[in-house]
């Protein structure tokens, strides 16, 4: 396949996936896939990995995200699958993709992950490094707003999450998400690029959350 074949294939797969997603709840809407496709890249071009699967995977990864799917959990492999058979994309790559789509999500703290390619590692540290940092901290209080999620209850501890349905299943505060999920992210990174990064933004998760309670208690 051609290098302008390819740019074509992902201009395409932009203005797809900028008109289904823009505006949406603002912890997934078009600008986090935007800079989780830019941070995918720019993690390959120290780590490697077929350009072309890493844009593709990272641009689809939340076209139909479980939760807003009745917890179908295939419902993004589907719908990633579907596009790409649109615009006639290989069979095989097109099942690369749709696997890391279906493979992306984080499943709960007690819950091992399963992505097996290089791409899909990528992907997946991208993801997760823009649920960490300031921005990090933005999308989880605005995901806790639109679930109508207090944001801290000293009376409910963190849980540890041993399935998917436990961990999508609960209604904990917001503060509770960090020690659920946020704070563990850096050890699950899979790449050394992306685990340096996530170094940076976890400090600044323990900053703000050490203020919070700070400000809290006071
Ligand atoms: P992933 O893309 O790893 O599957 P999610 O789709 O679960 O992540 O989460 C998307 C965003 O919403 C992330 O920033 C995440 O931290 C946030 N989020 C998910 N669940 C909660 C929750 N229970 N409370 C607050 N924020 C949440
Ligand atoms: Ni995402």
């Amino acid at each position: 396949m051609t290098a302008l074949k390819e740019d074509q294939l992902i201009d395409k797969t932009i203005s797809f996936v900028r008109m289904r997603m823009e505006g949406l709840e603002s912890g997934h809407d078009w600008s986090h896939v935007q800079r989780v496709w830019k941070m995918s890249l720019k993690i390959a071009g120290q780590e490697g990995g077929d350009r072309l699967v890493i844009s593709m995977a990272a641009l689809l990864h939340d076209i139909a995200d479980h939760k807003f799917h009745h917890g179908d959990l295939k419902a993004g492999g589907d719908a990633a699958r579907r596009w790409l058979n649109e615009i006639n994309l290989d069979p095989g790559i097109s099942e690369r993709i749709a696997d890391i789509v279906n493979k992306v999500s984080f499943k709960g703290s007690g819950m091992r992950d399963e992505m097996d390619s290089l791409e899909g590692k990528i992907v997946q540290d991208a993801d997760r490094l823009d649920a960490m940092g300031a921005i990090g901290i933005a999308r989880a209080f605005s995901y806790g707003g639109f679930k109508k999620r207090i944001m801290y209850d000293p009376t409910i501890p963190p849980l540890v999450h041993d399935t998917f349905e436990a961990y999508a299943g609960n209604s904990n505060p917001t503060i509770n998400h960090f020690y659920e999920k946020l704070l563990l992210l850096k050890d699950r990174m899979h790449t050394a690029t992306a685990r340096r990064i996530a170094e940076e933004r976890h400090a600044f998760m323990e900053v703000y959350l050490e203020q919070f309670f700070r400000e809290w208690e006071m």
